[in-house]
């Protein structure tokens, strides 16, 4: 059975609707990531599901338990905020200690959970600290700590990571990786970080416009984004778009560039203009004359790759991949070759046609 079940819930704000009748069900120890650009309506669709906002129409269960209508601390959740907003005169103990001796559980289960959530999340040894004594990361999880005393059925993360400087974030985001094997918890992750939902998530669903634009694990939407959106939106460097020219029959068919060359392909669509995406990585600088040549604008080395900026000669520009020690500099004239199974088209309407 599900952990987490949305049926077509509909939210507006002031007769603006920013979310328009979402379903979706979350599987109970799965970690999903809601991802979309700022004002996709990420972080109402959790409040949502906390209870911080009300559900206009449709329906919400968690645990089995139908709960649109009740308040949010009567849903077997817990939410982990950007600002986490610790109590400074209180010990890491305290802290974690405080929601549950607000419902007034018995002192010694109180005790039990903050040490099973200090273990867990290898705080042990700084339970009697203040949160001025610890780092941003450290903070971060005693505030992760507050919800895991809870145990709740699901946990609900709103941006935790944003307020941490960009190493940090890194080794917070393993960490909360590794918890989430540790736990084996129902988990919901709002970012607009593609990258920490690519590294995160089991399935990622993609927001937009007040609707899910789709739903997958995090090579699914990477490899078949199903539109152009989704295909603009994941992974960085981002996937190049061409403008192309297609001809032929089903089995042989040509794409041809803004600048004359021609790329074989099939794929399900008859002629037509469209849209073509590649990512860098599919597009290669070639020793020997190949699909077509550019011109190197900007050549940003990487360490073990090496992403070379390039101007076709009709001005379309692009991004290929080469080598760590590539030997390109800007200006040169480099050929390049277009791994044809990595193509997609994209309609008039957005939506995505895979190469086979
Ligand atoms: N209380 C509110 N009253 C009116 N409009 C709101 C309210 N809360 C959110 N909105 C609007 O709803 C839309 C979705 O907002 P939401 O905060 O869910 O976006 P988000 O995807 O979390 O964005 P971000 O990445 O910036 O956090 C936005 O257009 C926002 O302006
Ligand atoms: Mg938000």
């Amino acid at each position: 059975m599900s952990e987490i079940s949305l049926n077509n819930v509909c939210k507006s704000f002031g007769g603006v609707q920013v979310i328009d009748g979402i379903s979706l069900d979350i599987e109970s120890g799965e970690l999903v990531v809601f991802l979309g650009p700022s004002g996709s309506g990420k972080s109402t669709l959790l409040r949502m599901i906390a209870g911080l906002e009300t559900i206009d129409e449709g329906e919400l269960t968690i645990g089995g338990k139908r709960s649109e209508h009740l308040a949010p601390g009567q849903r077997d959740v817990a939410m982990v905020f950007q600002n986490y907003a610790l109590y400074p005169h209180m010990s890491v103990r305290e802290n974690m200690a405080f929601g549950l001796k607000n419902i007034r559980m018995p002192k010694d289960e109180i005790e039990r959970r903050v040490n099973d959530a200090a273990r867990i999340l290898e705080m042990d040894a700084l339970l009697d600290r203040r949160p001025a004594q610890l780092s941003g990361g450290q903070r971060q999880r005693v505030a992760i700590g507050r919800a895991i005393v809870k145990e709740p059925a699901a946990f609900l993360f709103d941006e935790p990571l944003s307020n941490l400087d960009a190493a940090l974030r890194v080794r917070t985001r393993v960490e909360l990786a590794e918890l989430h094997q540790r736990m084996q918890s129902t988990m919901i992750y709002v970012t607009h970080d593609q990258t920490e939902a690519m590294t995160l998530a089991d399935r990622i669903i993609i927001l937009n416009d007040c609707q899910i634009e789709q739903i997958g694990t995090p090579m699914d939407v990477y490899l078949y984004p199903n539109s152009r959106f989704v295909a603009g939106f994941v992974g960085s460097p981002g996937m190049n778009f061409l403008q192309a020219e297609l001809s032929g029959t089903a089995g042989k068919q040509q794409a041809k560039l803004g600048d004359g060359s021609q790329i074989e392909l099939s794929v399900d669509l008859g002629p037509g203009a469209y849209e073509l995406g590649i990512r860098p990585e599919a597009v290669r600088v070639s020793a020997t004359p190949a699909a077509t040549t550019g011109t190197a604008t900007v050549v940003e080395r990487l360490g073990e790759r090496t992403l070379v900026h390039l101007r076709l000669e009709d001005g379309t520009e692009l991004i290929a991949q080469d080598g760590g020690h590539s030997e390109v500099k800007p200006g040169d004239l480099v050929h390049l070759t277009f791994d044809t199974s990595q193509l997609h088209l994209f309609d008039d309407k957005g939506r995505a046609h895979h190469a086979k």
